[in-house]
């Protein structure tokens, strides 16, 4: 693999499946594969499980990590080319991304969409402008569209936990305070064609996604006949697409113990953060029907296949 920034970058998706479910069982297995290299993990934005899970990878790997929160400790950055860089911005994103990459044999790169300009954040210019000058491989820690280790995570969970061939698995929109990226459904709307299983997006009208990446799916407004006979929910809140960056606030969608009354004894999924009962009630969350614990501790194994698959290529 060359670089991890979509799904489209994987060959083989249920060979990489296969691979993380095995580092899973054997962690050290490849201690020696990443010895003398160096991962930098780039942070545009705040995060728990991709920063610490990504540098446990890479440890189990054998490499080297280094750790930068850009907005906070590195000179502000340009991201325009043929500006006069007479403002705020002191550093030009060809030197930032060349120069690291002279220090990584991968670079890791966080960064989230403004949530304003809809044609400029489905562009992912941070995440391209490293790919085109950094000149090593880049791994998406979340991107303004997509979070391909997040849903690489979500495939293992489920794979790793169904109980029948083909699972009924159900991506609810839930509500939310904020106005969040769509980049987690984004990406988990195009990985599960990829697995076996029956998907659906259940939603409220106006928080369709973007087809190109929901296309496949089936597509309801009813969070309760969506539900009926599900094994698996993953719950997310996204803002609005159509309306771009509008926040949905209907508490209807909160997914309580009640809500999985009619399905098949649903697994409940979540990538984390959770605002508890704003998107999941804690009759949900503090029970056996919530995976997001096991979800979000295999982010280190999802994270693992992908860096063994770039240093093996
Ligand atoms: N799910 C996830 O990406 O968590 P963080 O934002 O804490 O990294």
């Amino acid at each position: 693999m060359k670089n991890f920034t979509s799904v489209a970058d994987v060959a083989d998706v249920k060979a990489l499946i296969k691979s993380g479910l095995s580092l899973k069982q054997n962690p050290y297995a490849h201690k020696s594969l990443g010895q003398n290299k160096t991962i930098g993990l780039l942070f545009f934005n705040s995060s728990l499980r991709t920063r610490m899970s990504t540098q446990k990878a890479a440890a189990n790997l054998g490499m080297d990590v280094m750790v930068m929160n850009v907005t906070q400790d590195s000179w502000q950055i340009e991201m325009e080319d043929g500006v006069v860089m007479n403002g705020g911005t002191a550093e030009h994103i060809r030197e930032a991304a060349a120069v690291l990459g002279t220090y990584c044999e991968i670079l890791g790169v966080r960064s989230f969409p403004s949530l304003k300009d809809r044609e400029k954040d489905y562009q992912d210019h941070i995440i391209r402008a490293f790919m085109q000058h950094a000149g090593v491989p880049i791994v998406s820690l979340e991107s303004a569209t997509l979070h391909p280790l997040q849903s690489l995570a979500d495939m293992i969970t489920i794979t790793e936990l169904k109980q029948v061939a083909r699972p009924k698995v159900v991506m609810t929109w839930a509500p939310h305070v904020r106005a969040l990226p769509q980049a987690v459904p984004n990406s988990f709307a195009q990985w599960m064609p990829h697995i076996d299983a029956d998907f659906t997006i259940v939603q409220p009208k106006g928080f369709e996604l973007n087809e190109e990446f929901s296309n496949g799916a089936q597509i309801m407004h009813d969070q309760e006949a969506a539900f009926e006979g599900a094994d698996f929910i993953y719950v997310k809140n996204w803002s609005s697409y159509q309306n771009y960056g509008e926040i949905g606030t209907d508490q209807s969608w909160v997914v309580n113990q009640d809500k999985l009354k009619n399905t098949n004894a649903a697994k409940v999924m979540h990538c984390l953060p959770v605002r508890r009962n704003v998107v999941i009630a804690d009759d949900v969350l503090d029970s056996d029907s919530s995976l997001v614990i096991q979800q979000a501790g295999n982010r280190v194994y999802s994270a693992q296949a992908v860096l063994k698959a770039i240093l093996e290529h």
